[in-house]
């Protein structure tokens, strides 16, 4: 792929918040696994764990969970990414705090853009009630959710969300 169609499909992307009800094939189930397995990883730790979520009764808990952000659960597929705290043994605090939350959303990106290439929606979804999300899905004590992801097909096509101008987010220094 060029890097003009790369850029062509980060630009395109889009939050979608509202599905068509149509189950992901086994081929695209796969390509998004693949998207995040092959995130960089600091240490190449790989401090991570998601969850892929198809039972409705369990989405809809988590979409309650998500301040009642009910079209997380209109999706065929959510999932939900972990923090691996256990990397607090090789990196102290930093780790868990920074390296591991990093590991996650690198993941994530790799796979809101895998989706979209897909011609699948999906949405980050970060506010939460993370005790809550623990609870439902009974993860172990070392695992931290810190994102939920709807993904199928979409269901609209929202329009471009605003930028910020180059000069407020970058500084050029030679
Ligand atoms: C860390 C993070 C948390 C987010 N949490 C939510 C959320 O809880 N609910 C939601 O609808 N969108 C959430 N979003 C999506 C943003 O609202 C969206 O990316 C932003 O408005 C830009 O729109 P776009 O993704 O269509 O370009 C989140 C995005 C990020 C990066």
């Amino acid at each position: 792929m060029r890097a003009e169609e790369l850029l062509e499909l980060i630009r395109n992307r889009r939050s979608i918040r509202a599905f068509l009800p149509d189950p992901l094939s086994e081929a695209e189930i796969e390509a998004l696994v693949e998207a995040m397995r092959w995130a960089p990883s600091a240490g190449n730790l790989q401090s991570r764990f998601f969850y892929f979520i198809t039972n409705k009764q369990l989405q809809r808990q988590l979409a309650r969970a998500a301040w009642e952000q009910y079209f997380i659960s209109e999706a065929p597929l959510v999932l939900v990414g972990c923090v691996d705290t256990r990397i607090q043994a090789h990196y102290g605090t930093r780790g868990v705090a920074l390296y591991s939350v990093m590991d996650v959303s690198a993941a994530v990106q790799n796979v809101l853009l895998t989706a979209h290439a897909l011609g699948l929606g999906s949405c980050w979804v970060s506010a939460f009630d993370e005790a809550a999300v623990h609870s439902i899905l009974g993860l172990p004590s070392h695992l931290r959710p810190v994102v939920i992801i709807p993904i199928g097909k979409p269901a609209e096509s929202p329009a471009p969300r605003p930028r910020a101008p180059k000069d407020r987010i970058v500084q050029f220094r030679d």
